[in-house]
């Protein structure tokens, strides 16, 4: 039933951007239990995530698995998602190399509703939002930072329904940035934690 609902959602947002971008797409759609209770939700894939169709299969993939095992729970019994669902890309001016970029507000803005129709059919109990993107697409405020509410949670109110946000860190942050990784680390462990107090799995 939700994974019917699931497909008639992607199916619409794939229309929506083939028209935004008068052309095909290549999407990458959530993926995993839809009846878990746990979503995690990222950016926008990246080369790796659309070469094989499924969201943080790359490095940052990596990254989240590792995370994954620290929480104590399989990669499948969770939701994986992201706001935007294609690959937003930048061309480098002297080799013409093309590489990852952050999706831009209209790219959000087209993608929003379906990240919010797709919460609202899953229905999870836990959000955990995983970089700043997701955070200020799902509190709807573009000021929040990662930095202001990483590991805190928060009572959101979001496609008619209610969760708790978890906002943690993008996992490819500490790729870039070692110094985070014992924050992530402090992070994760207040996840593990509140997730065993819920009895969330
Ligand atoms: N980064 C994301 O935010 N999502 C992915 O699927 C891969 C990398």
């Amino acid at each position: 039933m939700k994974k019917q609902e699931l497909d008639a959602t992607n199916q619409l947002y794939q229309d929506k951007l083939q028209k935004y971008f008068n052309d095909e797409v290549s999407l990458v759609f959530g993926d995993g239990n839809v009846d878990s209770e746990i979503v995690l939700v990222g950016e926008a894939p990246g080369k790796t995530e659309v070469e094989q169709g499924r969201p943080f299969v790359g490095q940052a993939g990596k990254n989240l698995e590792e995370f994954i095992t620290i929480l104590g729970i399989a990669r499948e019994k969770l939701y994986i998602t992201n706001v935007v669902k294609f690959r937003p890309v930048k061309y480098s001016s002297d080799t013409g190399r093309e590489s990852n970029r952050t999706p831009n507000k209209e790219e959000i803005r087209i993608s929003t509703d379906f990240i919010e129709q797709e919460l609202s059919i899953i229905k999870p109990k836990l959000v955990v939002s995983l970089g700043n993107i997701a955070l200020r697409c799902i509190l709807k405020d573009d000021k929040t930072t990662i930095g202001m509410l990483h590991g805190t949670p928060i009572d959101v109110k979001f496609a008619g329904g209610s969760f708790v946000l978890f906002p943690l860190y993008h996992p490819a942050s500490i790729i870039y940035n070692r110094a985070l990784k014992d924050v992530y680390l402090q992070d994760l462990l207040k996840l593990r934690d509140y997730m065993n107090n819920k009895s969330l799995h």
